[in-house]
């Protein structure tokens, strides 16, 4: 079957917005792969820090994204043969990957790894650009939203179950200069693709989210 007839579902939207958590049962209810595209960069920010590699080397940063060796298996993300599932995690690697994902070397670098993962029986992509630039022939895209303050209760309560410590305000401050970066930097910004499908979570479970994400789908 020629790529771009496997079905895609975009699910792109700003940190925190439960994306990942969406994205994940949509997969698992439809059978469908998963891409976090989100900890590629991820991978990338933590592999540099562990290397060493300046974060304003953009030739460097995006050799280090070219040569990551990774693994997705069983919820488990895999950097050579360490499982770092917990390690990029981390508020640093997380502010780390937002600001090397502004260089258009390291996008480029990540570009074609990403759509490998376009395979049958279909696949639900979590991140910013998915309906916009890796996969616009997307069959359904969708845009998750929700309030700054929602989004950094739900990262509070993220962090603290996983071991991780945390400060509300922090993370709203957080929160808010990664949306900025986010959304102003010249390549590939957070925004939604012109025929994304808008859905607010604020106020509804992650449950409710993939039922309407289901629903669409089924309406296509
Ligand atoms: O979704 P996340 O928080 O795991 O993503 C980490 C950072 O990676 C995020 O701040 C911006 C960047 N990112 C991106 O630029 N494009 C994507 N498709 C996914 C993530």
């Amino acid at each position: 079957m020629p790529n771009s007839n496997i079905p895609v579902i975009t699910i792109d939207g700003p940190t925190a917005s439960g994306k990942g958590t969406v994205a994940h049962k949509v997969a698992d209810r439809l059978g469908f792969h998963l891409l976090d595209s989100g900890a590629l960069y991820r991978l990338t920010a933590l592999s540099a820090l562990r290397r060493g590699t300046a974060l304003n080397d953009e030739h460097a940063l995006a050799k280090v994204a070219e040569h990551l060796t990774i693994r997705f298996h069983g919820g488990h993300v895999y950097l050579g043969t360490e499982e770092v599932s917990h390690a990029i995690r981390a508020e640093e690697v997380g502010n780390t990957a937002s600001r090397i994902a502004a260089l258009p070397a390291v996008r480029q670098a990540l570009f074609a790894l990403q759509l490998g993962f376009r395979e049958t029986p279909g696949l639900v992509a979590d991140g910013r650009d998915m309906g916009t630039v890796i996969f616009p022939t997307a069959q359904l895209k969708v845009f998750l939203t929700a309030s700054v303050e929602a989004r950094a209760q739900r990262r509070y309560k993220q962090l603290i179950d996983k071991g991780f410590s945390a400060n509300i305000d922090d993370l709203l401050e957080d929160l808010q200069s990664r949306d900025a970066r986010d959304t102003q930097r010249a390549v590939a910004p957070l925004m939604p693709a012109e025929d994304a499908h808008l859905l607010d979570t604020s106020q509804m479970t992650a449950d409710e989210a993939v039922e309407q994400v289901l629903a669409w789908y089924a309406g296509k």
